[in-house]
């Protein structure tokens, strides 16, 4: 049954992270790849895996919110609040961090991001261990995250222990990111949890930030990245855009909220949901496929401007690097 072989599976694997060994899990949001965040050792063995530069500091996930203060020197009411309306669940914070937290995990920062997930194995996992699994996603730094064990074991095979497979992650996003270590709270990353939610909370407005924070890799323009050259192009443009290619620029995949508006050879048309939580869903797994599919370029439409769309309209800028294109 599968109940009891997340069991043994969940047992294992806490053996593993408590030998200093690397376990990728799923949260609700991506997968991650699991150290014990009080042992670095097994941190660096992270940084090897992803090829990450080791000051990009790491999140720590916990097993639920009376666990905080482990790792954060105080927790103000307003991150009190965010915890309790929003966790388990796709939101991190970032705090001040206790005197004893390895510097490997922030970076050399005096700051920590922390996160209660919300998904059975990731809880059972955190239980089971006890501590704090410090956990990037489990992707080579700068590729796209991995929504699936299939897509783990394509981005780092063997340099894993273990590999909990808990089947397609829901949201499919990375987790939103506030900062609350300063004066004033800031989002640092959109993410499923929106800023609507947040103020509904906090009952203020809590603003994007725009400072240039350069070790927080979701901040660089291209992350979450395909290998593929990708553009991302203007919902009145792509018909013209399109049309405009040439015999070199072939094959290509179009991933549009729509049915084909143009047919040609060598064009792939991969039809995407019209729901924003349906299309993050999505996302990655679909450009992780079509990164796989040969195509000289992938072209993405682009989605709806309003606030339910932000995270993944973060996502698409990163993932092309680059501005919208737009009629010229
Ligand atoms: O949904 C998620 O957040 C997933 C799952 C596995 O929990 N994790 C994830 O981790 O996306 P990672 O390392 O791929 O992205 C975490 C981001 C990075 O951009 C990192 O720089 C930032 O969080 N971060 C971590 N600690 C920070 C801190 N103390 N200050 C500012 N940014 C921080
Ligand atoms: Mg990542």
């Amino acid at each position: 049954m599968l109940a009891d072989m997340h069991t043994i599976d969940i047992e294992h694997a806490v053996t593993v992270l408590r030998q200093g060994g690397l376990v990728a899990f799923p949260t609700e949001t991506v997968y991650g790849l699991g150290a014990d965040a009080q042992n670095a050792t097994a941190l660096q063995k992270v940084f090897s895996a992803k090829g990450r530069p080791v000051d990009h500091p790491l999140i720590v996930h916990i097993a639920d919110r009376q666990q905080l203060l482990d790792w954060a020197v105080s927790v103000s009411p307003v991150a009190e609040q965010l915890a309790q309306a929003f966790w388990p669940g796709p939101l991190t914070l970032i705090l001040r961090r206790a005197p004893h937290v390895l510097d490997i995990v922030t970076g050399g920062q005096e700051t920590i991001g922390l996160r209660v997930p919300n998904h059975p194995i990731a809880q059972k996992l955190l239980h089971g261990f006890g501590g704090g699994i410090a956990a990037p996603s489990a992707n080579r730094f700068g590729h796209i995250s991995p929504t699936t064990a299939e897509a783990v074991v394509d981005e780092l095979g063997a340099a894993v222990d273990v590999i909990l497979d808990g089947g397609a992650c829901e949201v499919g996003l990375e987790s939103t990111i506030i900062d609350l270590s300063r004066d004033q709270p800031a989002i640092l990353r959109p993410g499923a949890i929106t800023a609507a939610d947040i103020a509904a909370v906090l009952d203020c407005v809590v603003p994007y930030s725009h400072q240039d924070a350069p070790r927080v890799s979701g901040m660089m323009l291209i992350h979450y990245a395909p290998r593929t050259r990708t553009q991302l192009v203007a919902v009145h443009f792509l018909p013209a855009f399109l049309q405009r290619l040439t015999f070199e620029d072939l094959p290509v995949v179009c991933l549009a909220r729509r049915h084909p508006v143009w047919q040609r050879d060598k064009l792939t048309w991969v039809v995407m949901p019209e729901r924003s939580q349906d299309y993050a869903h999505e996302l990655y797994r679909v450009l992780r496929d079509v990164d796989k599919g040969g195509f000289k370029r992938i072209i993405i439409e682009s989605v709806p401007e309003d606030a339910a769309w932000d995270a993944i309209r973060d996502r698409l800028q990163r993932a092309t690097g680059s501005v919208l294109h737009v009629v010229s």
